[in-house]
């Protein structure tokens, strides 16, 4: 059996209450820090995003979604009956070696895929012209408008040159051009905006927009008075603005966060090092890698009792597995553990035993819980700065809506950091609940362009 070896990963990457409350007081100073003129690591970036809709925005727009992993076109009406719309969306999966291409080849393939969705829904591009596009550009950017984005940095493995430090607005408006595609770019979104705008479209107690997916992040609604780095601006104290928190860069200094070696390799090894620790530990695109590591670790060290005499060239290629691999781990629930016995023979080419399959299954819930529950940190601190006792926070992404128990999880981590005590019924609902959310940049990004185009002919 491989008892000392599962004590091992447990040990590692088990997260108890106190460190939880202590990530999470952390957090709470660090998002302050980001909001100050000096500034810190967690970006903390306005948005222009400033005030939620009514309910009553009406009007037709385009909304382009460049995730990390998907790009998504959408036509979204707005109804004046209130908090309804009608979608129409294309989805593309952004070729991998366009993430480490040129900006150019990026935008094309961009402005390509926006040309085949007009051509597919419309005869007349004059039709087109009229429409106002929200861009959902899910990256850490500097908006000094809101329809510009200086990208700051690449995150979830993009590496392409010549971007960052730059707005990517009028590369994105140039590809289009050079197609004759007349289209007004109305405002440059990210994706935990648009989730938080298209939330409280339909839930006035959402207050926090949240993505755990490729990458992970939050936005939420802050006041204007208590963001000293904008002061010199002079807007009224009470004014709305919406922060896109970045908060994937909590901890890049290292101070708090437990980490594991795996979690250190993933960093050295990743085109940014120092960048996004608090993200590499959480979202999707690290949770295989994570997995993979630990395995190469035990099979190549601690006494080399695992995949004994097994030949594991397929496990020692990097990011080999994703994060539907262990969601497909989880979810063997047989008590032989023979899916998993399955996945590894057709993906790795390695026969497990039954201790080794036992250790593979624990190791992907340490990973999995250790995600969720550090993802809870980031909520409760938010909500710890906010002062919201009771709020309902909108989430998306793959990691939310697929991986098996990350939200019960999630929730059991905000119960102890906020010391709520046990449910005496178990349908009660919590205080703060991490929800499935609306489609945040389709109908968030719709939204915004509509408020954007209101602010605007009100002249402010
Ligand atoms: C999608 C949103 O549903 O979720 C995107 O439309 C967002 O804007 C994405 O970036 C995040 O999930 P993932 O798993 O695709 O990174
Ligand atoms: C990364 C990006 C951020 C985005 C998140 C989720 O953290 O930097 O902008 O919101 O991934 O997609």
């Amino acid at each position: 059996d491989l008892a000392k070896e599962i004590k091992y990963i447990e040990e590692l990457f088990t997260v108890d209450t106190a460190k939880l409350k202590q990530i999470t007081d952390h957090f709470v100073k660090e998002l302050e820090k980001g909001l100050s003129v000096e500034g810190g690591s967690i970006p903390m970036n306005p948005t222009w995003v400033m005030g939620f809709p009514t309910g009553h925005e009406t009007g037709t727009f385009l909304a382009l979604d460049m995730g990390g992993t998907n790009l998504r076109v959408c036509q979204v009406t707005l109804t004046d009956q209130q908090s309804e719309f009608d979608i129409i969306q294309s989805k593309y999966r952004i070729p991998p070696p366009l993430k480490t291409g040129t900006a150019e080849e990026l935008f094309e393939y961009i402005a390509d895929c926006l040309l085949q969705f007009i051509q597919t829904h419309h005869d007349d591009l004059s039709q087109i012209g009229r429409m106002p596009l929200g861009f959902t550009f899910s990256y850490p950017a500097t908006q000094n408008y809101i329809d510009e984005g200086i990208l700051q940095r690449w995150t979830k493995g993009f590496d392409i040159e010549g971007v960052e430090g730059k707005n990517v607005v009028p590369m994105f408006e140039a590809a289009l051009a050079r197609r004759g595609v007349p289209i007004r770019l109305a405002a440059l979104i990210n994706d935990t905006t648009g989730t938080l705008i298209a939330s409280a479209y339909t839930d006035p107690k959402m207050k926090i927009g949240c993505i755990f997916g490729t990458g992970c992040n939050a936005a939420y609604m802050e006041d204007c008075g208590s963001i000293p780095k904008l002061a010199h601006l002079n807007l009224p104290p009470e004014t709305p603005m919406a922060i896109n928190c970045e908060w994937g860069a909590f901890d890049n200094e290292h101070k708090v966060l437990p980490r594991t070696p795996y979690d250190i390799t993933i960093d050295e090894d990743s085109p940014r090092p120092g960048q996004q620790a608090f993200e590499k530990m959480i979202a999707g695109l690290y949770l295989g890698e994570i997995f993979r590591l630990t395995l190469v670790d035990l099979h190549d060290n601690h006494d080399r009792r695992v995949f004994v005499g097994q030949d594991i060239t397929k496990l020692r290629k990097p990011y080999t597995l994703d994060t539907s691999f262990l969601s497909a781990i989880e979810e063997d629930s047989d008590e032989n553990l023979s899916d998993i016995a399955g996945l590894f023979q057709n993906k790795l080419n390695i026969t497990p035993n039954k201790a080794e399959r036992i250790l593979i299954k624990r190791l992907a819930e340490l990973i999995g819980t250790r995600a969720a529950r550090l993802s809870a940190c980031g909520v409760a601190a938010i909500c710890k700065k906010k002062g919201y006792k009771e709020c309902h926070v909108g989430a998306d992404g793959s990691v939310f809506n697929k991986y098996p128990h990350f939200k019960e999880r999630g929730a059991q981590a905000l119960r102890e950091i906020l010391d709520w005590g046990e449910k005496k019924d178990p349908k009660e609902e919590d205080p703060i609940e991490i929800l499935a959310a609306e489609d945040g940049s389709g109908v968030g990004a719709a939204l915004i362009a509509a408020l954007t185009l209101e602010r605007v002919q009100k002249g402010n």
